[in-house]
């Protein structure tokens, strides 16, 4: 059966999707995200760095609710490669600034040009397409919303985290972690500072694939803060652990 899935189902149903996909958003805003692109391929080869491969139209939307989003929020994409995922947040939600920080000057440059052709759509206008290494980019610190769709794993996402706590003790706020395929969450709970508070399932029909499909929020706090920043009524989290 788990065979018949993985050879017939899966291929069938990723047909289907990337036909649906290019027909609702690649062509509808006039973008190219659909690849999957190895960094060997561009002479960035790395165990540790991830490849290229855009997370779903929709992963967003699945996991953060347009209400908890206010015009103070600033939006981070670790690896953003083509831009899709900066695309959405700056199409959908009021974000004050989108950021997205790839290290490949190839896909960086699809990526603007993806978002060239939808300035008109932005509802944040102010969107920065940063090419960097993760591990020398210095995070601001008014972000509040990181993304990271497994762009890396071992001592990169080690001291990306790292450098993201840092920079919440620095600037006290309270950031939210979107992780999807969360790979390293063992490594991201185990630092104590984060609080897994949503998860919005793959509906996949194995457990790997339902796995690799998920998406977590995570709360990252100011350590020792006696007053924690409250989320206004609209923006408020439903905290409700839920595995
Ligand atoms: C799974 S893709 C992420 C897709 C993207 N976030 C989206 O929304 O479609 C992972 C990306 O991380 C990038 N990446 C890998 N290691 C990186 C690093 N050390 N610094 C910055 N980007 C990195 C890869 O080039 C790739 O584009």
């Amino acid at each position: 059966m788990a065979r018949y899935l993985l050879t017939v189902v899966r291929p069938l149903y990723k047909w289907l999707r990337h036909a649906t996909t290019d027909l609702l958003f690649e062509r509808r805003y006039g973008v190219h995200t659909a690849d999957l692109v190895y960094l060997d391929e561009l002479g960035l080869g790395d165990a540790e760095r991830k490849r290229y491969q855009p997370t779903g139209w929709l992963s967003l939307v699945r996991i953060l609710r347009l209400s908890e989003v206010g015009p103070d929020d600033v939006f981070i994409d670790f690896g953003c490669g083509m831009g899709r995922a900066v695309l959405q947040a700056a199409i959908r939600y009021p974000f004050r600034k989108v950021i997205g920080v790839e290290i490949s000057e190839k896909l960086i440059g699809i990526a603007r040009d993806n978002l060239a052709r939808n300035t008109s759509r932005l509802r944040c206008k102010d969107v920065s397409l940063v090419c960097a290494d993760a591990l020398d980019y210095e995070i601001p610190d008014d972000v509040t919303v990181a993304y990271f769709a497994n762009p890396f794993t071992g001592s990169i996402f080690n001291r990306v985290i790292k450098s993201l706590i840092e920079s919440v003790d620095r600037a006290p706020r309270t950031v939210r972690v979107i992780y999807a395929n969360p790979v390293e969450e063992s490594m991201l709970l185990q630092t104590g500072r984060f609080r897994h508070v949503r998860t919005a399932r793959g509906l996949r029909p194995t457990r790997e694939w339902s796995r690799s499909n998920s998406i977590r929020m995570y709360l990252l706090e100011p350590e020792n803060s006696t007053v924690r920043p409250v989320p206004s009524a609209d923006q408020r989290l439903d905290s409700r652990p839920r595995s």
